[in-house]
């Protein structure tokens, strides 16, 4: 396990590039911790450290989000992801094993369905003041590594 402290958006947001840069497609990062924590503007880093130059919001509406690159993004919202049918419907196992990169906001809903194999594990929390963030990280060294 990693832990960081962010105290802005931009370094969020950094932390996410780094992450992306190591990334080499089949992994899933899953995101843990409410609204506001950070996890879409992480993930827009995220898809830069990819390569992936893309306006990257929020899948509340859509589910998820799609992004093109060498080693595609797919960026989910399971807020809303109540039951096994709910996840089935968003496409989430059939992007499984396809050598995109998920990442998953509200983890918490899917826990049970989070593959064990290329698991990186996000957990974002709040700190003292009101722009700081706690991120907390567990997976392969390599990339518990890219924040070091
Ligand atoms: N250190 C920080 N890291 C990330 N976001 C921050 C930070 N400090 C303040 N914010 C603000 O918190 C909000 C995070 O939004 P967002 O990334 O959509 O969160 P989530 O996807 O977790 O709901 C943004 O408005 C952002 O400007
Ligand atoms: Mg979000």
């Amino acid at each position: 396990m990693v832990e960081v402290f962010s105290c802005s958006p931009d370094e969020t947001e950094l932390f996410g590039e780094k992450l992306g840069a190591v990334l080499n497609g089949g992994e899933v990062v899953a995101y843990f911790g409410g609204l506001g924590m950070g996890k879409t503007r992480f993930t827009a880093g995220l898809a830069r450290g990819m390569g992936i130059n893309a306006d990257v919001s929020s899948p509340t509406f859509a589910l998820v989000h799609e992004y093109g690159g060498a080693i595609p993004l797919c960026h989910f919202d399971m807020y809303r992801i109540n039951t096994f049918e709910d996840l089935c419907t968003t496409g989430f196992f059939d992007y499984l094993d396809n050598g995109c990169v998920l990442a998953v906001e509200w983890s918490e809903n899917i826990e049970n369905a989070l593959p064990e194999e290329k698991l990186i594990k996000i957990e974002f929390s709040r700190g003292e003041n009101d722009d700081d963030r706690v991120l907390k990280m567990s997976g392969e060294s390599v990339y518990e590594n890219s924040w070091g």
